[in-house]
């Protein structure tokens, strides 16, 4: 037997498959109303093309003083929160937990937010097709620690994917990592101390043991 669908164009080589859950309780039909009629007009289309890129300007309405991505922003607390602290961002964020995604359009509808654009999948797929040096600051906050030694090639800190955030991160620009989990901290660590295209920007200890104010 093997894992492999009988379709071959539905099958996905292990390194780039999504793993994480989707789906969780029912929404209320409240949030199913926002998801249908809110959620399309705030959507990141990823172009058809994989040769084209996301065209950002197009995106926002116009161009952006700096356009920021978070990955994985579950409820999207802090992706709403660095949106109204920074009007002139134009925040991109992407999380595949539909209830998450949920979560996030309610407060960008309620709290009138307009500078937030969704993703409701696999962030690799607006990381893919954005283009080069396009990005000032890539957010990973929490991400799922998948402990086991066995899946650590599930974690998002992967050379793959740090060669593609490195690719569309400007110059001076920032990947902010934030983790409470040891293995995944060390993981990090290590990840980033074999990279010659990022620097290390904490001086003491209270500069990645504290939390910083945004
Ligand atoms: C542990 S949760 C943390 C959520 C949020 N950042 C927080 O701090 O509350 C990790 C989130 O990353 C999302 N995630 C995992 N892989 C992802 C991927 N490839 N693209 C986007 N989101 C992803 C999961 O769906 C999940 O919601």
């Amino acid at each position: 037997m093997t894992d492999k669908p009988k379709d071959i164009a539905d099958y996905v080589v292990p390194g780039r498959r999504f793993f994480g859950r989707r789906k969780g309780p029912s929404l209320s039909d409240r949030k199913t109303g926002l998801m249908e009629d809110v959620l399309p007009r705030i959507s990141v289309t990823i172009p058809e093309d994989k040769n084209d890129s996301i065209n950002l300007d197009a995106l926002f309405g116009g161009a952006k003083r700096e356009v920021w991505l978070e990955i994985g922003f579950g409820k999207g607390e802090h992706l709403a929160w660095q949106a109204q602290a920074n009007p002139d961002i134009g925040l991109i964020g992407c999380e595949p937990y539909l209830n998450g995604v949920a979560g996030l359009v309610t407060q960008v509808d309620e709290q009138e937010i307009k500078n937030i654009r969704i993703y409701a999948d696999d962030a690799r797929h607006v990381i893919w097709q954005l283009p080069d040096a396009s990005v000032d600051r890539v957010f990973l906050i929490h991400p799922d620690p998948w402990p086991k030694k066995r899946h650590a090639p599930r974690r998002f800190v992967n050379p793959e994917n740090l060669d593609d955030i490195a690719r569309i991160l400007k110059d001076n620009g920032e990947f902010r990592v934030g983790t409470d989990h040891p293995i995944y901290r060390e993981w990090t660590a290590i990840q980033m101390s074999e990279r010659d295209d990022f620097c290390w920007l904490a001086e003491g200890p209270d500069d990645w043991l504290v939390r910083p104010d945004d």
